[in-house]
């Protein structure tokens, strides 16, 4: 459960990526084929629609960071779909960790602790329903 002040934090500072969209996305799939390079091959090779989807899914865990449980089923449904595109559960804190760095590199001098431990918070709750999800699928 995230608090209030998590959730403005995480407005606060997709509101100035949202300055940067391309930018950050771009940013983010180099940094993860950089830290995990065998994940390159389960993305296609023409990544422009795909860094389009990321940027509509961190605007929908934007938008409902205040409630997680709205959007349950679409991210257990996006978690069943990942299973298919070959993404293991040891990814997800892979995807986490390079998109909360590559946030904190874009924000700059605007970053806080605070900021990390609210994305933080907001990722992991997301990841954990999508990997029931995914669970599920595989049973
Ligand atoms: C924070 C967790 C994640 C979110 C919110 C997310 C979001 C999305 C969305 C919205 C799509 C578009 C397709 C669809 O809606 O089914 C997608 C596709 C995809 N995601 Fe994720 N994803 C996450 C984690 C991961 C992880 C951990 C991997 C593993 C490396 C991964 C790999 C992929 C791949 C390979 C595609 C399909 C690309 C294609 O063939 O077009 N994702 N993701």
């Amino acid at each position: 459960m995230l608090t209030e002040e998590q959730i403005d934090l995480i407005r606060d500072s997709a509101g100035q990526l949202a300055e940067l969209n391309i930018a950050a996305t771009n940013t983010f799939y180099a940094n993860l084929f950089k830290t995990a390079p065998e994940v390159r091959t389960l993305f296609p090779e023409d990544m422009f629609e795909q860094s389009e989807k990321l940027w509509q899914s961190i605007v929908m865990v934007v938008e409902s960071a205040d409630d997680l449980v709205e959007i349950q089923d679409a991210l257990k449904a996006l978690g069943a779909r990942h299973v298919g595109y070959g993404a293991k559960p040891e990814h997800y804190v892979v995807v986490t960790n390079v998109l909360i760095e590559t946030i904190a590199v874009l924000m700059q001098d605007t970053w806080t602790e605070d900021h990390r431990q609210a994305w933080e918070a907001a990722l992991k709750a997301v990841c954990v329903v999508m990997l029931e999800g995914a669970s599920t699928h595989a049973a």
